[in-house]
């Protein structure tokens, strides 16, 4: 652990006279040095743009970026042409609503627990219709059956919900959309860095995931999809780097996958250090990762997720889920933000109070936000303690108990 933990420079630091407790990673991740190290290589040593120069330092910056993809491919079980760098999960789920066309009287099924992600591109194009959530937390798959017509063009579900750490089993829902010749998409923005993820042997049309929940850089990502169901997609935006040929009456040519889909000068420092994220965790290995986690999530809901005074979200024995737990003080004494604030500023410790860009969720679970404490394989136990101390001292000064 202690090999792991000093890779990250984030956790050298001190807050309120304590070593940082980094408890959002669900927001974004910390950056390991390796990462760091890549794109500091890259904008030191060969700062160019890519595919569009033959000389020496764009060719070294265009074979790093592909070779970025290459290992990107590897760490998802999916071919390079498969795989379009984007900037992030919101946007590689608009480059396939905005790619099929979708029109105002077509619909788009989801569910309830859905990032505002998942939910604004299709619902800003066409109707969304969202699934409730079953009495274990995870949404009802037979409700969105019913919700399912004619023309529905598309199904989408969270694969790990960045609220309550959820794993959602995905694979019933790519063999519902079968079952009813729809398309559908898988949001892994949360779970690309907690699961193992087989993008052939899950066989979703469209898998999306954010590059900087999972290590690497902010403003990175990639849209990963089946080669039928990219082909099928308008790119847009179009512009450099995405046509072989524009004529003289502006008619074009697009390139072939998956560079028809990076219209523009790419993040390419950013892929450069996914490359590299990739790495770090494949030498960790996403077995050992996957197995970490689920210690930690069981451990956070029995020491964190029972504490007096607080309610968790979504909580229901039995469901696998990520290290991410969000609480309500009930009498709304101590509101998320609040709790977040002080939980920084007098114990070092980084959660998220708020809506998570969940309101939808929040509002049916009649909650007006949550604190948010999302773990990953590097925390601690100790960390875990230190925060539940913390916890019941606020909630002992606020809320009285007892006689
Ligand atoms: C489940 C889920 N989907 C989508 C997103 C959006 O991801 P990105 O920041 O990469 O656009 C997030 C980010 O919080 C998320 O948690």
């Amino acid at each position: 652990m202690e090999a792991v933990r000093s890779q990250f420079p984030l956790l050298k630091r001190e807050i309120a006279g304590r070593p940082l407790v980094y408890f959002d990673n669900a927001a974004t991740s910390p950056k390991p040095q390796p990462v760091i190290d890549a794109v500091i290589d890259y904008m030191a040593r060969y700062s160019a743009n890519i595919h569009r120069g033959k000389h020496t330092l764009s060719e070294e910056a265009s074979d790093a970026y592909e070779n970025s993809r290459s290992k990107v491919a590897r760490f998802f079980n999916a071919d390079r042409a498969e795989i379009a760098f984007v900037r992030g999960a919101t946007e590689a789920i608009h480059l396939v609503a905005g790619g099929l066309k979708l029109r105002p009287d077509e619909n788009v099924v989801g569910t309830i627990l859905e990032h505002h992600s998942n939910i604004l591109p299709w619902s800003s194009r066409c109707e969304f219709r969202a699934a409730p959530l079953g009495p274990d937390g995870l949404p009802d798959l037979e409700q969105a059956e019913r919700l399912i017509d004619a023309k529905t063009r598309l199904l989408t579900v969270t694969h790990t919900s960045n609220v309550t750490g959820a794993v959602v089993p995905v694979r019933a829902w790519v063999d519902l959309a079968r079952a009813h010749g729809s398309l559908i998409l898988i949001d892994a923005a949360q779970a690309a860095s907690h699961s193992d993820i087989d993008a052939q042997a899950l066989g979703a049309d469209f898998l999306v995931v954010s590059g900087h929940k999972l290590f690497a850089p902010t403003g990175i990502g990639v849209l990963i999809g089946r080669r039928e169901a990219l082909e099928e997609l308008q790119p847009t935006p179009l512009g450099g780097g995405a046509v072989s040929l524009v004529r003289g009456d502006f008619s074009f040519e697009p390139r072939d996958l998956p560079w028809r889909l990076e219209a523009g000068t790419p993040h390419i420092a950013g892929a450069i250090g996914m490359g590299a994220a990739v790495d770090f965790l494949t030498e960790i290995g996403m077995g050992p990762i996957e197995q970490r986690n689920a210690e930690l999530s069981r451990l956070l809901y029995e020491r964190i997720g029972t504490l007096e005074g607080l309610t968790p979200l979504g909580s229901s024995a039995g469901v696998a889920r990520a290290p991410i737990l969000s609480l309500v003080e009930p009498t709304g004494t101590l509101t998320p933000d609040y709790l977040s604030r002080l939980l920084s500023d007098s114990y070092g410790v980084m959660t998220r109070g708020g809506h998570h860009c969940a309101h939808p969720y929040h509002e049916q679970a009649g909650v007006n936000g949550s604190l948010r404490l999302s773990l990953h394989f590097y925390n601690t136990e100790e960390e875990v303690e230190h925060t539940a101390r913390a916890l019941e001292q606020l909630l002992a000064m606020v809320v009285p108990r007892g006689p």
